[in-house]
């Protein structure tokens, strides 16, 4: 497949909604009261769970349309440049499906019943096993501080261009 040269809208608009998704998603984490075995989820953890799901259904169909419809890099950027951001977007996608899948097995098992916004069932992984929940909540927390760093790297990257390079990389994620 040949790869074309800009990012097309519906790639523009699952990029943006991750990243709204994703600053909804960091607030609700830190804000929402800790919860000790035993204790039963509420309105915070249900949203964080339901918003968690949400993103994790939108960055597998964004892969899909990514490996479907492959983007090549800027090409005035140098060779270095050019595999240091695509190593930084392909984990990028790693890392959100690991923060993800995760979190929906530490929920799982906490043994938990939870709900999509109130309105369904959600699927469970796993059932109730405390060793288990204890390990994968490391894990958890490892990917969501992981997921920052890389975050943090893009952003930074994206503003070199911006205010640095001044060349149009910021442009091909840019509405038009
Ligand atoms: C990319 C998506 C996600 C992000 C960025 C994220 C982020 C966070 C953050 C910041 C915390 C607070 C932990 C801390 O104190 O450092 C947290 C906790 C938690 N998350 Fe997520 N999360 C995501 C997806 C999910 C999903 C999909 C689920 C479940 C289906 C989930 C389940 C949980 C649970 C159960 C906790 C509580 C941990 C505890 O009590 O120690 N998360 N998450
Ligand atoms: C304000 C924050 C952000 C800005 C300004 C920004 C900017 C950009 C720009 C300009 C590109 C295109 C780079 C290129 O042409 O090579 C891009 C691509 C990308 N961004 Fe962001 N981004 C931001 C936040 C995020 C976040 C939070 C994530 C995910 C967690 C993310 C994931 C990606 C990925 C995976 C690509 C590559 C798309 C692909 O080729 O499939 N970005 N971003």
């Amino acid at each position: 497949m040949t790869p074309r040269l800009h990012y097309g809208t519906p790639a523009k608009i699952f990029h943006w909604l991750i990243v709204a998704l994703l600053a909804v998603q960091y607030p609700i984490g830190w804000l929402m009261p800790d919860l000790h075995r035993g204790m039963q989820p509420g309105a915070p953890m249900i949203f964080h769970v339901s918003v968690g799901f949400t993103i994790l259904l939108v960055i597998v169909l964004r892969l899909a349309w990514r490996l479907s419809h492959p983007v090549a890099p800027e090409s005035s950027l140098p060779i270095r440049q050019r595999l240091s951001s695509e190593l930084v977007h392909w984990m990028l996608y790693v890392m959100v499906l690991a923060t993800t899948i995760s979190g929906w097995l530490f929920a799982s098992y906490r043994g938990w019943t939870l709900s999509f916004f109130y309105l369904f069932r959600l699927p469970m992984l796993a059932s109730d096993n405390a060793a288990a929940g204890k390990a994968i909540d490391g894990l958890h927390q490892a990917a969501e501080w992981l997921l920052i760093v890389l975050i943090v790297l893009h952003v930074g990257a994206a503003l070199v261009h911006i205010f640095i390079y001044r060349n149009r990389v910021m442009q091909r994620m840019l509405p038009g």
